[in-house]
């Protein structure tokens, strides 16, 4: 993959999603293996992974870092190539994804990322005990009322090839793992978040977050392609 726009993303879901084969991609400075069990990156993810780029390159604080639903690893691994002293820590709650994303490490020559498995679908529960800074994280975005809806049917048909588990969410919302990731985050005293978000739904979730947690995080919006796409959280 050079340019990697929409329509390349698009041509890669029906040609890998009806298949069923596993294919090997260049993307982001990666060879990356790809199928039907993981998210086909979104060109979003990679303005995220660039955000998240600057922030660790201004601030050596930023230690530990976590991908959490990793999908085929790009987030986590691009930046650990970009980062090989600081640590990485990627989680996915699909065995087969993150079969996927540790070959994609291993193909990359990559050895600065751990990876766990989430047992219990709650985000967070996987590295309760780990210290981290930054979280840069692309979760499951679209409720499954949205998901069922005539409108989403007809705005993204292709999502409707994707993996459930990687874009459906368990609530009515759509919002449920955005607030659990940043009430799971309180007690590990994250510093930094960088959430991909759904931007559909993305000023609803931003004056919930604001409402609940302004205590503790200040919050920014960042555009990708003319979308508000990204929210930023700083503790302070
Ligand atoms: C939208 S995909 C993102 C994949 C990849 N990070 C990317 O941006 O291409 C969300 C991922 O989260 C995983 N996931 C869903 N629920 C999870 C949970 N509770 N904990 C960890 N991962 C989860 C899914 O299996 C899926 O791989």
């Amino acid at each position: 993959m050079g340019f990697y726009s929409i329509k390349r993303r698009n041509e890669i879901i029906n040609f890998l999603y009806d298949s069923g084969i596993t294919e090997k991609y260049k993307l982001n400075g990666l060879t990356v293996s790809l199928n039907k069990n993981v998210l086909v990156p979104h060109p979003a993810t990679l303005n995220l992974i660039e955000q998240a780029s600057r922030l660790i390159y201004k601030n050596r604080q930023i230690r530990v870092i976590a991908d959490l639903g990793t999908g085929s690893g790009i987030i986590a691994l691009t930046l650990a190539k970009r980062f090989p002293r600081r640590k990485f820590l990627a989680t996915d709650i699909s065995k087969d994804a993150l079969k996927i994303a540790k070959n994609n490490a291993k193909e990359n020559n990559i050895k600065n990322v751990k990876f766990l498995i989430n047992t219990d679908n709650i985000w967070l529960n996987e590295v309760k005990n780990k210290k981290i800074d930054l979280i840069v994280s692309n979760p499951a975005f679209v409720s499954i009322k949205e998901y069922n809806s005539n409108k989403f049917r007809k705005n993204y048909p292709e999502s409707l090839k994707e993996p459930v588990a990687a874009i459906v969410t368990k609530d009515k919302s759509g919002l449920t793992p955005y607030l659990e990731i940043f009430n799971n985050s309180l007690p590990l005293k994250v510093r930094y978040l960088l959430l991909q978000c759904n931007s559909d739904t993305l000023d609803r979730l931003f004056r919930r977050l604001k409402k609940e947690f302004k205590l503790t995080f200040k919050f920014k919006i960042i555009f990708s392609d003319g979308k508000k796409r990204i929210i930023f959280a700083r503790r302070g």
